[in-house]
């Protein structure tokens, strides 16, 4: 399962990097804004796509086609690991038509249905971001919806790939790997949390107290 980061935070994205088990990077209107400061989007979004060698999703904010086709255009100039993350509506499906033909990749944002994933899949999007998260808040099954995706896209040989977003646990993680997701989109929080386990570091601890008894 790939894994991207699911910030615009540009010092997260360089050490998540550096790990090397990063393989691209999530944004959204919310997360720009969260790093804002005195830095344009344009600015931030340009070292992103510097950093990142995979695909960096840039969201649209207008709301008619004409409008996501033109800012999706733009982004795309950016860099050519840009994927233009188009919101789930009617005409968001006409925008991802439009881009498919110019060539631009987009990835559908707040999909919290199947139904939805499949129509997004049908204009020929090359992602879909079911919301896990926000589904388990109002008690919904957000994993159950990367079932069915799963299962729907399987039943038809649909290559669009699937994006589980809103992730909040490592569980989440595990789960859409479990489920044959093709990527987990993270907080860099939760990323760091992927890698740890106290019986790890007390392991090492021990480890390296007892090395202490070895003639080197
Ligand atoms: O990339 C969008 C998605 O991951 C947002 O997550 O935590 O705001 O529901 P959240």
């Amino acid at each position: 399962m790939k894994i991207f980061l699911d910030t615009a935070n540009v010092d997260d994205i360089r050490e998540g990097v550096s790990w090397g088990i990063v393989d691209g990077v999530t944004t959204n209107p919310t997360l720009a804004s969260k790093e804002a400061g005195n830095r344009t989007f344009w600015d931030i979004a340009k070292e992103i796509i510097n950093i990142v060698q995979g695909p960096v999703n840039l969201e649209v904010t207008a709301l008619d086609a004409d409008g996501m086709v033109k800012e999706g255009k733009k982004l795309a100039a950016m860099g050519k690991n840009v994927v233009v993350k188009i919101p789930m509506t009617v005409e968001g499906l006409k925008a991802i038509v439009r881009l498919k033909k110019l060539g631009i990749k987009t990835n559908t944002t707040l999909i919290f249905n199947s139904n939805q994933a499949l129509l997004a899949a049908k204009a020929g999007t090359d992602y879909v971001s079911p919301f896990v998260g926000r589904l388990d808040d109002i008690g919904e099954s957000g994993m159950q919806i990367v079932k069915d995706i799963l299962q729907i896209f399987l039943n038809y040989g649909i290559k669009t790939e699937i994006i589980v977003a809103s992730v909040r646990h490592p569980v989440h993680v595990q789960e859409a790997a479990l489920l044959g997701a093709d990527i987990a989109t993270v907080p860099f929080s939760i990323l760091k949390m992927l890698v740890k386990h106290p019986k790890t570091d007390e392991g090492l601890a021990k480890f390296l107290e007892d090395w202490k008894k070895v003639k080197v």
